[in-house]
């Protein structure tokens, strides 16, 4: 059956900034996110800098606070992520480019590391996005240069990646997971051509994931359905993981026209997934514009959630409705 997740916001530099962590002081957001949804994702939680600031010191308690959370509600969740370029502790960053980490380290590290985390929730996580964005945007992509571990470890460090999450649960379904790959194109197909040289090595990859933090500044990926199918048709599972849905948005907020539009893209994400046999997994970035990342990151845009900041619905909240 589909499950449809939300992000737990909390932890990015655009809500620490403005409020205190939703997650735990907002009571109207945590009884939304409860009752309304049946998976949840930690937005940053799970990721290494927040996991693990100071070198050998994790401070679990809000990654823990989703899964009690979820487990007390019946939720499924979405681990992520941990092999990413992005959002790595200084000490390990600053580490690798003094090159005070050698490359016999770094690779212990990041066993460890995984090891350490889906170890911690072994059972309890269902999914984990294994290796996040490691592809350029490029004509022709590339293996990210941004990517310490693979530039430093080789490409082989992602297939390791999958192995250690494998043998500390065994149960968890394993994913890549991109942005712009929810069409068919040279990212996508990048990822397409990885994951059979993954599953023809006999790695325990388990799932391609599109993130789908759709824009009108481009437009519908209309070949998403086909995208995902080809993946299923490698006996892959599939997921939208990251949807949402931005525009550019004037003084008064977004216009009719805007917000149908909005409802069209996130009702056509959803149908895809629907059409997709092993398509199990859909979630929104968010369920609010409150705690939305998007007017931080994307200039001039916004209104990117299927609920306004006072948690009215919109037109994209009850399209979802709909097509479920
Ligand atoms: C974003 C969060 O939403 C922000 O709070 C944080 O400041 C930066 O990261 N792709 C991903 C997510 O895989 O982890 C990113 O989340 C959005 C893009």
């Amino acid at each position: 059956d589909l499950v449809i997740g939300t992000a737990a916001a909390g932890g990015g530099h655009h809500v620490t900034a403005g409020y205190p962590d939703p997650f735990t002081y907002d009571r109207q957001y945590r009884r939304i996110l409860n009752a309304e949804f049946s998976s949840v994702s930690p937005e940053n939680q799970m990721k290494w800098e927040f996991l693990e600031p100071e070198r050998g010191q994790y401070n679990w308690g809000p990654a823990d606070a989703i899964v009690e959370n979820a487990e007390r509600n019946g939720q499924a969740v979405r681990g992520h992520t941990l092999l990413w370029h992005s959002q790595n502790p200084a000490w390990l960053t600053e580490g690798v480019a003094s090159g005070e980490i050698d490359d016999t380290e770094l690779r212990q590290i990041l066993e460890d590391h995984i090891r350490t985390v889906v170890g911690r929730y072994a059972g309890r996580i269902d999914q984990w996005d294994v290796a996040n964005e490691i592809f350029t945007d490029e004509a022709t992509p590339r293996l990210r240069p941004e990517n310490f571990w693979i530039q430093e470890l080789g490409p082989g460090i992602i297939a390791d990646a999958f192995r250690w999450a494998h043998e500390a649960d065994p149960q968890a379904t394993l994913f890549l997971n991109d942005y712009a790959v929810e069409h068919i194109g040279p990212k996508s197909d990048a990822y397409y051509a990885l994951a059979q040289d993954l599953l023809a090595q006999g790695v325990p990859l388990h799932g391609f994931a599109v993130q789908a933090h759709l824009s009108f500044e481009y437009s519908f990926p209309t070949s998403l359905q086909e995208n995902l199918q080809r993946f299923d048709d490698l006996g892959l599972e599939t997921a939208v993981t990251e949807l949402d849905v931005r525009m550019p948005v004037a003084e008064g907020g977004p216009t009719e026209a805007q917000l149908e539009q909005q409802a069209d893209w996130y009702q056509q994400a959803l149908e895809a997934c629907l059409g997709v046999e092993e398509c199990n997994s859909f979630t929104i970035w968010g369920f609010t514009d409150k705690y939305s990342w998007v007017p931080y990151f994307f200039e001039g845009t916004g209104a990117a959630n299927v609920m306004f900041e006072d948690y009215e619905r919109k037109p994209a909240y009850w399209a979802l409705h709909e097509t479920l």
